[in-house]
C-alpha cells in the first residue's frame, strides 16, 4: 500500500520554494557573514533579510529575532537565559504540566541550581487555568513559560489572558510556539509574550534551525558565549543557508489559508471515525481551541501502537509507550487525567499542506478494518 504521512507535528518536508531559496547558499555564498569583504556581503544581507521575514510573521522587529539550532535550543535559551540574567530579582519560574521536554528539562536543571519551579495543572482538554498562574505568582517570580499549542493533542492555551496577568506583575512571559507557528496566528503583540520559540522543521524549513523572539529590553544571558553574533545573544558564525531556509518558510507561513483546507480534512477524518466507531472513539484535546491540523483520538480499550502497526505504511504517532509489557501513557495524556484504558489507545494524526482527501479516506478505511474491537 502507498505510504501516507500524517505526522506533520513530528516534522514537515522542506517546501520546494524553501529549498530553491537555500540552494545558492549551499553552492555559492560561502563567505563568513562577519567578514568585511565582497565574499561576505551576500551572506550577511541574506541573513538580515531572513531575520526580517521571521520578524514580520511574528509582528516583531528584526533585531528581536535570534537564530538558533531549533526549538529545543530556543526553549533552553529562553528559560536558562532569562533565569540567569534575572536571578538577582528572584528565582521562581512558572510553567505547565504539558510542556515539551525542551522546556521541562531546563526547568528541572534550573531546580537543581536553586531555582524554584511551579507547574500549573491542565484540565481534561489540556488547557491551563490562567487563575492558577495568578495564584502561583510570588514576589520572586521572574518568568512564566506556557506553550502556545500542545504537540500531542493540539490544545491552544489562553496566552493573552496569561499575559494580562504577567504584565500586571511585571513578569516576563515565554511561549513555546514550535507547533503553532504556520498553523495559527502568532503575533507577539496579540499574544502579549516577551519570548517566543520557533522550530524550523515544523514549518517546512530544514532541521537544525529555529529562532527565539526576544522582546527589546528582556534580560537574556547567552547559552553560547563567544564573539558578538546575534546581538550578543548567541555566539557562533551564522549559517546563511539555514537562516534563508527559515526566513523563506516564515514568509510562506504568513498565508494561513492552506490551513483551512487542512482543517476540513482533519474534521473529515474525525467524522468518518465517529460514524464508524461511535463512542468507542474519543477525542483527546480541546474540541475547538485546537490546532487545525491535529487529531488525537483514542480507540477505547485498544492499544494505539498495535493499531498503527496494522495500518501499514501510515506514519502517525501514539500517545503511549510499551515498557516491560505495560502500556505507559504519555506525560501529556497523564496530566490531562485521561484514564489508562482510553489513553493507551491514543493515536495522533497530524496533517499538513501535502495531505489529500484520498489519503484521509484511505486512512479512515484502513482504520475501519483494523480497529474493530
Ligand atoms: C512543542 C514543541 N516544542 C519544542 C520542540 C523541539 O523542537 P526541535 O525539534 O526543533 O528541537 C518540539 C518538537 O517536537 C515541539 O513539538
Amino acid at each position: 500500500m502507498r505510504p501516507i504521512y500524517l505526522d506533520y507535528n513530528a516534522s514537515t518536508p522542506i517546501d520546494p520554494l524553501v529549498a530553491a531559496a537555500m540552494r545558492p547558499f549551499l553552492e555559492d555564498h560561502f563567505g563568513n557573514p562577519s567578514s568585511g569583504h565582497w565574499a561576505a556581503a551576500g551572506a550577511k544581507a541574506a541573513i538580515e533579510d531572513a531575520r526580517s521575514k521571521v520578524a514580520q510573521l511574528l509582528g516583531a522587529e528584526a533585531d528581536e529575532v535570534v537564530f538558533t539550532s531549533g526549538g529545543s535550543e530556543a526553549n533552553n535559551l529562553a528559560l536558562k537565559g532569562v533565569a540567569w540574567a534575572a536571578k538577582a530579582n528572584g528565582g521562581h519560574i512558572i510553567t505547565s504540566a504539558v510542556e515539551h521536554p525542551s522546556v521541562l528539562e531546563p526547568c528541572r536543571f534550573l531546580s537543581q541550581h536553586g531555582f524554584k519551579i511551579t507547574q500549573v495543572p491542565v484540565d481534561r482538554t489540556g488547557r491551563i487555568d490562567p487563575d492558577d498562574v495568578r495564584r502561583a505568582i510570588t514576589p520572586q517570580t521572574i518568568l512564566v513559560s506556557i506553550m502556545h499549542a500542545n504537540n500531542e493533542v493540539g490544545t491552544i492555551q489562553p496566552l493573552a489572558e496569561v499575559s494580562r496577568i504577567t504584565r500586571t506583575h511585571g513578569i516576563r512571559l515565554h511561549t513555546d510556539a514550535a507547533q503553532s507557528v504556520g498553523k495559527i496566528a502568532t503575533d507577539v503583540g496579540t499574544l502579549g509574550v516577551d519570548l517566543l520559540t520557533i522550530a524550523g522543521h515544523k514549518l517546512y524549513a530544514p532541521k537544525g534551525v529555529g529562532a527565539l523572539y526576544v522582546r527589546r529590553g528582556t534580560p537574556l544571558e547567552p547559552l553560547i558565549h563567544g564573539a558578538g553574533h546575534e546581538g550578543g545573544r548567541r555566539a557562533g558564525t551564522e549559517s546563511a543557508l539555514l537562516a534563508v531556509g527559515l526566513g523563506t518558510a516564515c514568509d510562506l507561513a504568513r498565508d494561513l489559508e492552506p490551513m483551512e483546507k487542512v482543517r476540513v480534512l482533519r474534521d473529515r477524518l474525525w467524522q468518518r471515525l465517529r460514524a464508524k466507531f461511535d463512542h468507542r472513539v474519543v477525542l483527546n484535546g480541546h474540541a475547538e481551541d485546537r490546532l487545525p491540523n491535529t487529531l488525537n483520538v483514542s480507540f477505547v480499550g485498544r492499544v494505539g501502537a498495535e493499531i498503527l502497526a496494522q495500518l501499514g505504511g501510515v506514519a502517525a504517532s501514539t500517545g503511549s509507550a510499551c515498557h516491560a509489557g505495560r502500556v505507559e501513557l504519555s506525560p501529556v495524556l497523564k496530566a490531562m487525567g485521561v484514564p489508562s484504558e482510553v489513553g493507551m489507545g491514543a493515536i495522533r494524526f497530524s496533517l499538513g499542506r501535502g495531505t489529500t482527501e484520498e489519503e484521509i479516506d484511505a486512512v479512515a478505511d484502513r482504520l475501519a478494518s483494523v480497529a474493530v474491537a
